[in-house]
């Protein structure tokens, strides 16, 4: 076969998860938040299917984490739940069954020799914490996720070399205090934009102590997730340019800069100073901030975000929100995943490659997901019992073949995780989209592979396709 798209050196094939959407609740001593929304109101999550049993990678990791070597990935990102660790979050003092299990899935990722990529936060708030402080509102849980951030370091660093902070932090603002996406559901854009400083600062502080305990020297090295949306102005007017620029900073450089260069965007900062918005933050905590950039950034890229100027009449009764600058775009002859409701633009792969290489000093980076969800794959299971998805496969390569060209011009990008090994659980979606490369039978666990799974397989054997 003959290979057009060949791919760096030890590049990572891999794929993504995360412990709520994949371990259930089995066990565990602690509520998050989407544990207690579920909880409250189970109608709010597709088919009423929650957290509970999830993929039950819990129980059934040994042998999830031999099929994710069997479709023969390299790397493997999961993430560490707060809630399952840590037994007392003011002290640290930890669940022995959490560390038992965290200690099981890392040693079988390295005996399958899957390079363990660890999250420390991935939407999984403790609820106590909520209930007690305000959740992100508050600099005392910044604290507190400083204390379980180091019990991971000192349990797991010798054996995990590669760790993010968080994994989409702009989603906990926009689901939590602007779009109602996520428990508990909150409008309020000022506490938004303190809780975006936060998440801030939280990422730089446990960064700080990474760096304190030393493991950079023993070939450590610790990142964020985030999830780029570039922006795309309807044209190029001046209008349309403006409002995609405070759009593509609020949702985008808002972390992005502070990650790689320590600062915020002044776009942002000017309008919020401006509006009578901007957090409450110290000299000090903006030290930290600067001293304390990644040395490795995922972006997880799903779809762009369209953007044109102000065209609807702003609802001030919500008070102040970023969408009095911009209204959503949607592009004629948009190319739709019509199961997520997003669009699918592959070209974008490139763009982003290509601004991390001009803009953010061509850092290391991967794509920590990317993927196509799609609802009722039953449909496509062939005379084996196998899911054809066919149209997974083209979706990867067409991103891949971007991706590809912006590492051909340069761009310092070391990796590929899709979005997920393993069907998971989707939030408020549950079970309704599926992107595995496995499937999973939620009525007997059972795992199959998908056609795409042989795919990558070879995709990875080969580094390239
Ligand atoms: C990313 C998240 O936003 O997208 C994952 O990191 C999530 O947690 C994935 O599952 C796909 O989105 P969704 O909402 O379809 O599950």
């Amino acid at each position: 076969m003959s290979i057009k798209y060949k791919f760096p050196e030890n590049f990572w094939w891999g794929s993504a998860t995360s412990g709520p959407q994949s371990e259930g609740r089995f066990n565990k001593k602690h509520d998050s938040v989407f544990d207690h929304w579920f909880d409250i109101e189970p109608e709010a999550f597709f088919n009423g299917v929650g957290p509970n049993v999830a993929s039950n990678f819990y129980n059934s990791h040994k042998e999830d984490l031999k099929l994710i070597k069997e479709i023969g990935l390299n790397s493997f990102r999961t993430s560490i739940q707060w809630t399952r660790l840590i037994k007392d979050f003011e002290t640290g003092e930890v669940d022995e069954d959490g560390v038992r299990f965290y200690n099981e899935v890392i040693d079988e990722c390295i005996e399958n020799d899957l390079l363990p990529v660890m999250n420390l936060h991935h939407f999984d708030l403790p609820v106590e914490l909520y209930d007690k402080y305000g959740g992100w509102e508050s600099k005392h849980v910044v604290d507190l996720f400083v204390i379980f951030a180091r019990k991971c370091f000192e349990l797991f660093g010798d054996r995990v070399k590669h760790w993010t902070t968080f994994n989409e932090p702009m989603v906990i603002v926009e689901g939590e205090y602007l779009y109602q996406f996520h428990y508990p559901k909150i409008v309020d854009g000022r506490k938004a934009v303190q809780v975006m400083f936060n998440l801030n600062l939280a990422s730089a502080k446990v960064i700080e102590a990474y760096k304190e305990m030393g493991f950079h020297k023993e070939g450590g090295q610790i990142g964020i997730v985030l999830n780029l949306t570039p922006a795309y102005p309807r044209s190029n007017n001046d209008e349309d340019t403006m409002a995609s620029n405070i759009a593509d900073s609020y949702f985008n450089t808002s972390f992005l800069e502070p990650a790689v260069k320590g600062n915020f965007p002044k776009i942002l900062l000017d309008i919020l100073e401006q509006d009578g918005v901007i957090w409450q933050a110290t000299e000090k905590e903006l030290e930290i901030i600067k001293n304390n950039t990644v040395d490795f950034l995922g972006v997880n890229y799903y779809q762009p975000r369209r953007v044109k100027a102000k065209e609807s009449e702003f609802d001030e009764s919500k008070g102040w929100m970023p969408d009095k600058y911009f209204d959503n775009y949607e592009m004629p002859g948009r190319r739709m995943n019509p199961y997520r409701g997003w669009e699918i633009y592959p070209q974008c792969m490139y763009d982003i490659a290509i601004n991390l290489r001009d803009n953010y000093d061509n850092i290391p980076w991967y794509i920590s997901e990317n993927g196509m969800g799609v609802e009722g794959e039953e449909k496509y299971i062939n005379e084996y019992g196998i899911i054809e998805d066919d149209y997974r496969i083209d979706f990867y390569k067409e991103h891949l073949e971007y991706l590809h060209k912006g590492i051909s011009e340069g761009s310092n990008c070391f990796g590929y995780h899709t979005w997920t090994p393993i069907d998971c659980w989707s939030w408020s979606n549950a079970y309704k989209n599926r992107y595995g490369f496995i499937a999973v039978d939620l009525a007997t666990q059972k795992k199959t592979i998908k056609k795409s799974g042989r795919w990558i397989k070879e995709v990875a054997q080969n580094n390239g396709f």
